[in-house]
């Protein structure tokens, strides 16, 4: 079984990655973790904080082949009967370029469209894509940069994010409220999860 956490940073999905890996492996099951961006990804501050759709498009296209990479080694682990958690996926690339390229397009449903398009080329699919919902200002201040002088339109920008991440009707995605005790959020997800082993 193939399985992504998303969410804006500070949403707690990586510590929530672990946790579920760790019950997992302590229950019998061969866990294999990841995330995403790989460790193979060439990106620079510039284009990380650039809000132009030209950075978009090619931060699209580099998290895309990052992950047409990607996927080859997750099959390769789900062949070996192993679960696979991916610390951020594809949802990531339609939330976060989401929000900087659907300008270039008429409306967000046409730049959604032509996300999903491109992304026909990744085969491997998680059967559940766990989103951690909390509001930007939270998150922002689980990660101390409220007080950062991008603040504001690091914050603005997130909103969007978390607009993408919310409506997009992706298969298998799952909203939970991550504004609630780490616990909580722990024992939701990993209830689903045995729930959808046991199928
Ligand atoms: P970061 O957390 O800096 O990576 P690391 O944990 O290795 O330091 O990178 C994650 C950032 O990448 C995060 O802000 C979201 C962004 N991202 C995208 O914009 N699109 C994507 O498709 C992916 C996978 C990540």
């Amino acid at each position: 079984m193939f399985v992504a956490f998303e969410g804006i940073d500070g949403s707690g999905k990586t510590t929530v990655s672990k946790m579920v890996g760790d019950a997992l492996r302590e229950k019998g099951y061969h866990v294999y973790i990841t995330k995403e961006p790989t460790e193979n990804i060439q990106w620079t501050e510039e284009m990380k904080h650039s809000r132009d759709p030209a950075s978009g498009f090619s931060l699209f296209f580099r998290f895309t082949e990052d992950r047409y990479v990607h996927q080859a080694e997750i099959a390769r682990q789900l062949e070996s009967g192993r679960i696979v958690l991916s610390d951020r996926y594809l949802l990531s690339s339609l939330a976060y370029q989401g929000a900087i390229i659907e300008s270039a397009f008429p409306g967000r449903k046409e730049a959604l469209k032509w996300m999903m398009d491109t992304s026909s080329i990744i085969k491997v699919r998680p059967e559940l894509t766990f989103y951690l919902d909390v509001d930007p200002y939270v998150s922002m201040d689980r990660l101390s940069r409220r007080a950062s002088l991008s603040g504001f339109e690091e914050s603005e920008y997130l909103n969007r994010v978390r607009e993408l991440y919310k409506s997009v009707d992706f298969e298998g995605k799952i909203t939970i409220d991550a504004s609630q005790e780490k616990e909580k959020v722990f024992s939701e997800i990993l209830e689903r999860i045995e729930h959808a082993l046991m199928q």
